[in-house]
């Protein structure tokens, strides 16, 4: 008996806990218009709802709405004179979200039945016979138990006295909404963003995150979090660049993306909407909660000159698909990111900014956060670009046209073709090791099956490291074995530089290498000069065998063995026929190639490259 009494008493404490006031508005808030939050403030800001009068016959119809599509639980909607009498009456029997509170008349104020979300409410409202003059209709909504707006005000609507035969009305046609009076527009500077307000307090009073890196300090961040912990309240504020049409915050275990629960603010019309979503693998987005509203509120909000800023509370603690989210105890990384476009159910790639943060960190810690710093993926990409497209194509070059070229010039006691192949391809192999660990130490881990590039770039190291292996084990020049050994380190050679091409373009997809999509064309003019120079050499070759078939020297093709072959040939200049044309061609591959990969080297260490040169330039414009 005791115990069901406690259950009893317990449920009811919980109705309380979830609606104070399930079933509405008591009279007590008539004049007031303010429910009975246990002394909660009603919030100051701009608020996400309209009231909307809109003529129907000689009736007004009130409709309460989100331009945002921020739904509501509770209401409270009068008309009243300009100066607060309550007047008219409301027709409840249209709808079923409302009943009518009789407060000065029966019937003169309505409010809601349940604290289910509603996203608008059409509500019927009739004048007094003999009123003549101007009403205003008048709401306090609640978003939630302890967010609402009170004193939401309609346009002015004037009224006709409705004589017996003169049954009309003077309204304006089209539905509006005055501008609340606490209405307090947010105005960033335009002209110097040093006076951004959004600022104020990053590091003091709260934890500022943004993107492109140490973008807080400088105040110019593209996409930027501010978290405000007072109590057990986390609020979270995010603004964004002026064309972003999105701007998220995620909570991250790692320092990348997936599985994160992600505060989204998002352009809706002319405000901004927030949502919860979570995210997926890297790349494949960020969907919407079954429950967008998720333990969030948005308190604040404003797009203003295509800006975006909002604030939203977020409770305590969530639980994100099945994951457990305790802001105080809990440590997150930060993911900041922002798009140019949204899709009808979540927000589309983040193709402005993304940025996480490098260590996990206490949300109530406000000392600032440091970014992940890019330096390893960077020299990951300079070493490999240096290797493969630079040392390990001259070097192969060398090896296959020019064995017949400087014939009788030797260094360190070796051939020229042959002390040079061996120098690039030294080269190569130790950039790509290199390279190779220091992706690995940047990732700690492999870092997806399903990734071409890392796939193929494995691929490229493992043949690249065993090739010196082999070349260290040859077989003595003329021995049946040396054969196979030059077949062998022609095919894995040759094999190695055409996957890591390929997995060249591979990188320019990576989100993480941040390269420019031209990039890829740069990828193909090489292609093109490596191709077009090949088939140069190769006719070259062939004519000058035929001509050198009567000449006493002849060189056996597959032959790599210069290696301690001390020349033999005393003629004054035994190369090959072209010789001349063949080192003009080098040349020439030589300053292209030099050229592409210095270019690609750039656009690497300062990606995102498009961002470098805009900083450029405004620093530029500035001194001007
Ligand atoms: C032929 C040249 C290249 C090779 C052989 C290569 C090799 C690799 C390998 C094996 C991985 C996987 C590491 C892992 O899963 O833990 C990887 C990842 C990566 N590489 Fe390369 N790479 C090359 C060029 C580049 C270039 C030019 C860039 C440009 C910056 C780049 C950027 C990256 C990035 C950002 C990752 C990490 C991808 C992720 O997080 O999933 N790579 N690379
Ligand atoms: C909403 O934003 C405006 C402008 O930044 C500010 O003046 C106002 O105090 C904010 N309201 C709340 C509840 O934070
Ligand atoms: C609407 O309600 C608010 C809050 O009670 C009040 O301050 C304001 O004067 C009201 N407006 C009118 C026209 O009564």
């Amino acid at each position: 008996m005791r115990y069901r009494m406690h259950v009893i008493l317990l449920s009811l404490c919980l109705i309380k806990v979830a609606w104070p006031l399930p079933q509405g508005a008591p009279t007590t808030a008539c004049q007031s218009m303010v429910p009975f939050h246990g002394g909660i403030q009603p919030q100051a800001g701009i608020s996400p709802y309209t009231v909307a009068p809109r003529r129907e016959g000689n009736k007004v119809v009130v409709t309460l709405t989100s331009g945002l599509g921020v739904p509501f639980q509770g209401f409270l909607l009068q008309g009243r004179t300009p100066d607060g009498a309550i007047l008219g009456e409301f027709d409840s029997s249209t709808i079923n979200e409302g009943h009518p509170l009789d407060c000065a008349e029966p019937a003169d104020s309505i409010t809601h039945n349940s604290p289910n979300d509603k996203s608008s409410i059409n509500v019927v409202w009739t004048p007094p016979r003999e009123y003549e003059g101007p009403v205003i209709f008048n709401a306090t909504i609640a978003q939630a138990y302890d967010t609402f707006w009170v004193g939401i005000e309609s346009n002015l609507v004037p009224i006709t006295k409705r004589g017996a035969n003169d049954p009309t009305f003077n309204f304006p046609t089209e539905p509006s909404s005055r501008t609340p009076p606490n209405f307090v527009p947010y105005q960033p500077k335009q002209s110097s963003t040093e006076f951004d307000p959004f600022y104020d307090g990053c590091a003091v009073n709260k934890l500022c995150f943004g993107a492109p890196a140490d973008c807080v300090s400088s105040k110019s961040c593209k996409a930027v979090v501010g978290v405000i912990v007072t109590g057990d309240r986390y609020d979270f504020e995010l603004k964004a660049d002026s064309n972003a049409a999105w701007v998220g915050v995620g909570l991250s275990d790692d320092d990348k993306m997936g599985d994160d629960s992600v505060i989204e603010c998002v352009k809706r019309g002319n405000g901004v909407a927030a949502y919860m979503s979570y995210t997926t693998a890297p790349n494949y987005g960020a969907p919407r909660l079954a429950n967008p509203q998720l333990g969030i509120q948005l308190l604040n909000s404003s797009l203003v000159d295509g800006t975006i800023y909002c604030k939203v509370r977020r409770d305590v603690s969530t639980n994100v698909n099945g994951r457990f989210y305790d802001l105080v105890s809990g440590k997150y990384n930060l993911l900041i990111a922002a798009g140019s476009s949204v899709k009808p159910n979540s927000v589309s790639f983040h193709d402005i900014v993304y940025l996480a943060s490098a260590e996990p960190q206490a949300l109530a810690d406000v000392s600032a956060l440091a970014a992940k710093s890019k330096l390893l993926i960077r020299l990951h990409g300079c070493f490999m670009l240096a290797a493969w497209l630079g040392t390990a194509s001259i070097g192969i070059l060398l090896a296959r046209y020019y064995r017949q070229t400087w014939v009788g010039h030797q260094m360190f006691g070796k051939d020229m073709w042959f002390a040079w192949h061996r120098t690039f391809m030294v080269l190569t192999w130790a950039l790509t090791i290199v390279a190779f660990v220091l992706i690995f130490v940047e990732l700690k881990a492999w870092s997806g099956e399903n990734k071409p590039h890392a796939i193929l770039g494995t691929v490229t190291t493992i043949l690249c490291f065993i090739q010196p292996i082999g070349a260290y084990f040859r077989p003595h020049p003329g021995t049946p074995k040396r054969a196979i050994f030059n077949w062998l380190h022609w095919g894995i050679g040759n094999a190695a530089h055409i996957v890591a091409i390929v997995t060249l373009f591979f990188a320019v997809k990576l989100t993480k290498a941040e390269l420019p999509e031209f990039v890829d064309w740069i990828l193909v003019a090489y292609v093109v000069i490596h191709v077009i120079s090949h088939l140069v050499l190769s006719v070259m070759n062939c004519v000058a065998e035929r001509s050198g078939e009567n000449r006493i020297t002849s060189f056996p093709m597959k032959d790599l063995g210069g290696s301690g072959r001390t020349s033999a040939y005393t003629d004054r200049n035994p190369d090959a026929p072209f010789s001349t044309f063949r080192k003009f061609i080098l040349a020439i591959y030589i300053v292209i190639v030099l050229i592409i990969v210095i270019a690609l080297i750039v656009i690497t260490a300062l990606a995102p490259i498009e961002e470098a040169w805009s900083n450029l330039k405004s620093s530029v414009t500035n001194r001007n």
